[in-house]
């Protein structure tokens, strides 16, 4: 299937979901215990259904994750895939990013990164050296676009007075559960600036999908889903997807997830629902780190 485009009037175009590749290859070493062609497969799988847009980042299983996109796109178009990478937050000074970045090309084998995002805020002292580096990466045609992620709303604004191009991406978490982003202010500024808030973790990590607790529980979620004929995993993907400037990222390494991740995107869910679910859907949480980041 073709998965439908987001534009931003910077010109940058994303598709509204993309693959994640958190877990894959391990957590944060490289697990000598994991399939690890089954999860270059599933990326295949995923290139091979219609996903272009592939998130990774130099953390996920120390740079295993990255080599395997790197397998899973050989003899792939490169112009038309959509790749995305992160300078982990222990690399989050100057030289170390543009080292970083030399080294997730060499994994990922591909001369330019789409987006490149810093990981996490590197703190009042840093961020004007890490945005030097952004900046310059962009300048060498390293890095089309670039992000960052996990950054409050305040140090989104900083981190543009810095930067010499558009921040044009800002990966956070955000789902039905999650919704910090629409508490601080940054989901309303993204709209209103031109970026795009890319949301991690919206399934819950699997939590928010058919057979959960979450969702077992929650009345309005099952309305939802008898009225559209659509499972938990579906309406939670969709109900992100509607929000102007939002796209996401769903990790599967299973062809049935897959799948079902991607009937999210062939139908719209009424404006009105849409405000229901942000306004009475009950089972909010505050924090995220109940399970871990990535
Ligand atoms: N910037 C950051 O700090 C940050 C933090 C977290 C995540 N991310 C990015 O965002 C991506 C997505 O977030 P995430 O991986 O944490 O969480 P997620 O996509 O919400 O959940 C992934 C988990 O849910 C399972 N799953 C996926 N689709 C399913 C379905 N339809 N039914 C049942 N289970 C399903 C997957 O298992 P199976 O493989 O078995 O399907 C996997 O265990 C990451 O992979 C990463 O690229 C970024």
């Amino acid at each position: 299937m073709s998965i439908p485009i987001k534009k931003l009037k910077t010109g940058l175009e994303l598709p509204v979901l993309g693959l994640g590749t958190w877990a894959m290859g391990g957590r944060n070493e490289p697990d000598p215990n994991n399939d690890d062609l089954k999860d270059i497969g599933a990326i295949k799988s995923a290139l091979n259904s219609g996903i272009t847009a592939i998130d990774t980042a130099e953390v996920y299983a120390a740079g295993q994750a990255e080599k395997f996109v790197g397998q899973a796109i050989l003899g792939q178009d490169r112009k038309k895939l959509f790749i995305s990478s992160k300078a982990q937050q222990t690399h989050l000074n100057y030289q170390d990013i543009k080292k970083a970045a030399l080294a997730s090309l060499k994994r990922l084998g591909t001369d330019y990164l789409d987006l490149y995002y810093l990981h996490r805020y590197p703190g009042e002292e840093k961020i004007g050296e890490c945005m030097k580096a952004l900046d310059e990466l962009a300048d060498e045609g390293l890095i089309k676009h670039l992000g960052i992620s996990n950054f409050n709303l305040e140090h989104t604004k900083q981190a543009q007075d810095l930067a010499r191009h558009p921040i044009e991406a800002t990966q956070v978490h955000y789902s039905v559960r999650f919704r910090e982003p629409e508490k601080s202010g940054l989901l309303e500024y993204c709209q209103a600036n031109d970026i795009f808030l890319v949301a991690w973790r919206p399934l819950g990590m699997g939590s928010l999908t058919r057979g959960k607790t979450d969702l077992d529980s929650e009345p309005l979620i099952q309305k939802l889903c008898g009225k559209y004929k659509k499972t938990p995993a579906q309406i939670a993907i969709n109900w992100l997807v509607m929000q102007p400037n939002v796209v996401t990222l769903t990790k599967t390494s299973n062809q049935e997830h897959l799948k079902e991740n991607l009937g999210a995107l062939d139908w719209a869910m009424a404006p009105e629902d849409v405000k229901k679910l942000q306004t009475d859907f009950s089972h909010q949480e505050n924090i995220s780190d109940t399970i871990p980041l990535a």
